[in-house]
């Protein structure tokens, strides 16, 4: 069945010759986009959407999110509001929590997140394992997850779990628990980081996993200074995920590389640290994504506009670039040419927004603007 979304008020393709138009239409087709063009020149279709003059977008592409999880970290919140540093120890409290929910207790709070990002604008999701951190709880979680979401990332390298021996741990989580896990995922990380896994251990992690032919992603440069981007880029990640502390040799690292670096605003937020220098990245001619990181314990949201409004109206990114980093840098952050863009042939995930132009996702503020999606050419959320 096609269906023609008509009389779009400015449409963002992401297309280098499409570019940006005005009084355009698109037509999907099973869950590919069919056209793009000029509202005039539609060709007929079976259905019709009037989008009355309204903004059109490529749907999100959060390329981040921790989703796999159970059990609430409010209390670290408020106290971290009230004064108290984030420390990547948090994590073993949801560790605990995950451990002892059930497999449906999981399946429940991925379905409520899945359905809160979508009805925001979400068309394409990342989420990692990592609060498990046994075989059988990484297993369960990656099988999980796969139910839910278009990519699964190995996180078994988030934290050594409380009790256990660093060097033993490393061992099982590029040894043992990696093989496991490996055949349910596309991706491994792991969180470069003091208090969590230093540059020989990842090193260790991500090595054993590109071997299994997985790709690599790199928690990186979130808490302070440190190997993480080097490593990401020397090893070939496929993105290198918070780099809210830089040095000029990380960007120039990143910029003369394929290694997209991951902009998470509201982790730094939310976690009271400064915002990471997009504008020093993208001059230099890194790529650069933006992600949710969606998480109970650093950044509590699954809004990617929240995410493009900040990057805009703190990280001194246009609105264009803004946009693009949450859409199709997600994609170059995932390897996907085919989302993030609405091109013929291109998978037809698509937002339409409350206004007439994208820049109001910034110039209105925590206005919730998202008026209909689709999703691989199904209407997941319709006005
Ligand atoms: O990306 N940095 C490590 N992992 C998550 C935090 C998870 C947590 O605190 O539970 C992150 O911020």
């Amino acid at each position: 069945m096609s269906v023609l979304v008509a009389n779009v008020g400015e449409l963002t393709t992401n297309d280098d010759e499409l570019g940006v138009l005005t009084d355009a239409a698109l037509v999907l087709e099973g869950d590919r986009v069919a056209w793009v063009g000029p509202a005039a020149f539609a060709p007929p279709t079976d259905t019709r959407v009037d989008a009355g003059g309204r903004a059109a977008l490529p749907g999100w592409v959060d390329s981040h999110t921790h989703l796999v999880f159970a059990g609430d970290r409010t209390e670290e919140f408020g106290a971290r509001m009230a004064g108290k540093p984030y420390r990547a120890g948090g994590i073993a409290t949801t560790v605990s929590a995950t451990r002892a929910a059930t497999d449906d207790d999981l399946r429940e709070v991925l379905r409520r997140h899945v359905a809160e990002a979508v009805s925001m604008g979400t068309t394409y999701l990342e989420t990692k394992t990592g609060y498990g951190l046994t075989v059988e709880d990484e297993v369960r979680s990656a099988r999980i997850a796969a139910e839910f979401v278009d990519e699964v990332t190995y996180l078994g390298a988030h934290l050594v779990p409380p009790g256990a021996d660093p060097d033993e741990y490393v061992e099982l989580a590029s040894g043992e628990m990696l093989e496991a896990v490996a055949p349910l995922v596309r991706w491994a990380d792991v969180f470069c980081e003091t208090g969590a896994f230093d540059e020989a251990q990842s090193r260790k992690v991500l090595g054993s996993a590109r071997k299994l032919g997985l790709g690599l992603r790199v928690h990186g440069n979130q808490l302070g200074p440190g190997p993480g981007v080097r490593l990401a880029v020397e090893m070939g990640a496929a993105s290198v995920d918070h780099c809210t502390y830089l040095t000029d040799s990380d960007v120039d690292a990143l910029a003369n590389s394929d290694t997209v670096a991951t902009l998470l605003p509201a982790c730094d937020l939310s976690t009271r640290q400064p915002l990471p220098d997009a504008r020093a990245l993208i001059d230099a001619g890194a790529t650069i994504a933006l992600a949710s990181n969606c998480n109970p314990g650093s950044s509590y949201t699954s809004s990617m506009a929240f995410c493009v409004t900040t990057a805009v109206l703190q990280m001194r990114l246009s609105v264009a670039e803004a946009v693009r980093a949450a859409t199709l840098g997600g994609a170059r952050a995932l390897r996907r040419d085919d989302i993030g863009v609405l091109r013929v042939g291109a998978r037809a995930d698509l937002q339409l927004l409350n206004a007439p132009s994208v820049t109001h996702l910034a110039y209105r503020p925590g206005i919730p603007l998202t008026w209909a999606v689709w999703r691989a050419g199904s209407p997941v959320h319709l006005p």
